[in-house]
């Protein structure tokens, strides 16, 4: 397999984040930890995981981040967009997602990122007010602006290349209609202040226009829609999405396809959470709501293959409840109530009780997504990068494709990309060719070695 041509990750990365709350303070205040060796990257692929290289009797074991040319922590500068004028610091803060003490090492680094004014319109998110926004004569001239923001960020800051992550709130449900069809439909949509166009599909075009790789983390409609993908294939730019995948979602897609691979049938899951971030405010708002219980309903479906076993899967009752509950800020529990089937249709129950924290879990996916993406583009990849699936709960793919929602064939795909980018062997896992050279993984690199007796396996 020939590697393929990619890019040095030489100079700045500017990572641009419209949406500065919780996600985004606690994502800038560990790399600026990590920066300075105060923090350990747990939750990271890109920082921390191993992957396998060639057979598993050859030992070779690196670091992500040694084997494909990642940009490096010190080479990232931060900025973004909000309808609050608080610093990263104050942000930080007002999350409670870390403790003052924590963060202290790098109050001078957080007080000097400062939003700039956000692309904002009420309609889309109910429950906040802005306290900064741009005005424009339409949404084109939005889109103009923030494409403004950007090349300036990129020269002030000395950047060599940027990468966008939507740390934004969850906007309201929107489907897709005539205007999302085509670039010209939609640019003429802008124009038009189309009412069918949100802020954060704005920030979207505004990145991929200007040749910034564009990812969406929250469930919105944003740049999932033909005429964006259009425009990122025309102008060589990978996008991703959407919604990051990261408490009870990562353990439904972790669970379900377990009940699949045994064929245990499934009768009902209840989910249900609270929270009392800003996020959580958000989604009190049931136009909100209905975007996340779409990504967060979508996977069970998918993951179990309804379809094809409708005798298991074809009856389960799945409901998903949100409860904005303050007290408990950022440190968010979910509930999951699941009754299984098994042999003679005897019932069963799982309980699973996450007492997790929101923003911790996604941080370090941003991080990676930063990280990945930038790769991805430096390596000439363009359009949905649908390799990155592992961090999203509803994976942004190809119209005539299912997307792939098991957590453990996601990260197949991903490390298969990597393999893949770097001219190394894909593993197939089968293991078959250990045993019969004959039934060796197809492209493999070279015949495996045969197995000689006696010989014990390397630690
Ligand atoms: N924390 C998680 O585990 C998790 C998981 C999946 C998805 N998400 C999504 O990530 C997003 C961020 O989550 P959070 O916990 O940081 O929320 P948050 O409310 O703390 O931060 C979101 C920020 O976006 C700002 N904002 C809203 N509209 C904007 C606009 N048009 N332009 C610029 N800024 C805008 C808000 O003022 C707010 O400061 C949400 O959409 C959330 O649903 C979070």
């Amino acid at each position: 397999m020939t590697k393929r041509t990619i890019k040095p990750a030489e100079g700045k990365l500017g990572v641009l984040l419209p949406g500065m709350g919780a996600v985004t303070s606690t994502f800038i205040a560990g790399v600026e930890l990590m920066k300075k060796g105060l923090a350990a990257p747990k939750g990271s692929l890109t920082q921390l995981q191993r992957i396998r290289l060639g057979k598993r009797y050859e030992n070779r074991n690196p670091r992500i981040s040694e084997f494909v040319p990642l940009a490096q922590l010190s080479n990232l500068v931060f900025g973004g967009w909000d309808i609050f004028e608080d610093s990263v610091w104050e942000a930080a803060l007002k999350a409670g997602v870390l403790p003052e003490t924590r963060l202290a090492p790098v109050k001078k680094e957080l007080e000097a990122i400062v939003p700039m004014p956000a692309v904002f319109d009420q309609s889309y998110v109910v429950n906040l007010k802005a306290r900064q926004q741009k005005t424009g004569k339409n949404k084109m001239d939005l889109a103009e602006q923030l494409m403004k923001d950007i090349e300036l960020f990129k020269k002030s800051n000395g950047c060599d290349r940027l990468v966008m992550v939507w740390c934004g709130s969850t906007e309201v449900h929107m489907e897709k209609t005539a205007v999302h069809e085509t670039l010209e439909a939609f640019e003429q949509g802008l124009r038009d202040d189309s009412k069918d166009i949100p802020s954060s599909s704005i920030y979207a075009y505004a990145a991929i226009k200007s040749g910034v790789p564009y990812v969406n983390g929250a469930p919105n409609l944003s740049a999932d829609f033909p005429a964006l993908v259009e425009l990122a294939e025309k102008n060589g730019v990978p996008i991703a999405g959407k919604d990051f995948k990261t408490g009870q979602t990562m353990m439904k897609t972790v669970l379900a396809p377990a009940f699949k691979t045994r064929m245990l049938g499934l009768e009902g899951w209840y989910s249900t959470n609270i929270l009392g971030n800003r996020d959580g405010e958000v989604l009190d708002d049931p136009g909100s709501f209905r975007s996340k219980e779409k990504t967060k309903t979508s996977v069970l479906d998918a993951c179990l293959d309804t379809a094809k076993y409708p005798d298991l899967y074809g009856h389960y009752f799945h409901k998903v409840r949100i409860e904005y509950y303050p007290p408990r800020g950022d440190e968010k529990e979910g509930w999951d109530n699941i009754d299984i089937t098994g042999w003679l249709d005897m019932p069963m129950q799982i309980k699973v009780n996450f007492l997790c924290r929101d923003s911790i879990l996604a941080a370090p996916i941003v991080l990676d997504l930063v990280l990945f993406m930038d790769l991805a583009g430096r390596s000439g990849l363009k359009g949905i990068q649908e390799w990155l699936s592992f961090y999203f709960k509803a994976p942004q793919a190809r119209p005539d494709l299912s997307p792939e929602h098991d957590l453990f064939v996601q990260h197949m795909k991903l490390t298969n990309t990597l393999r893949i980018l770097m001219g190394e062997e894909v593993i197939d896992h089968s293991g078959l060719d250990y045993y019969d050279p004959e039934l060796g993984t197809a492209g493999a690199a070279e015949a495996p070695k045969p197995y000689v007796k006696g010989e014990k396996a390397k630690a």
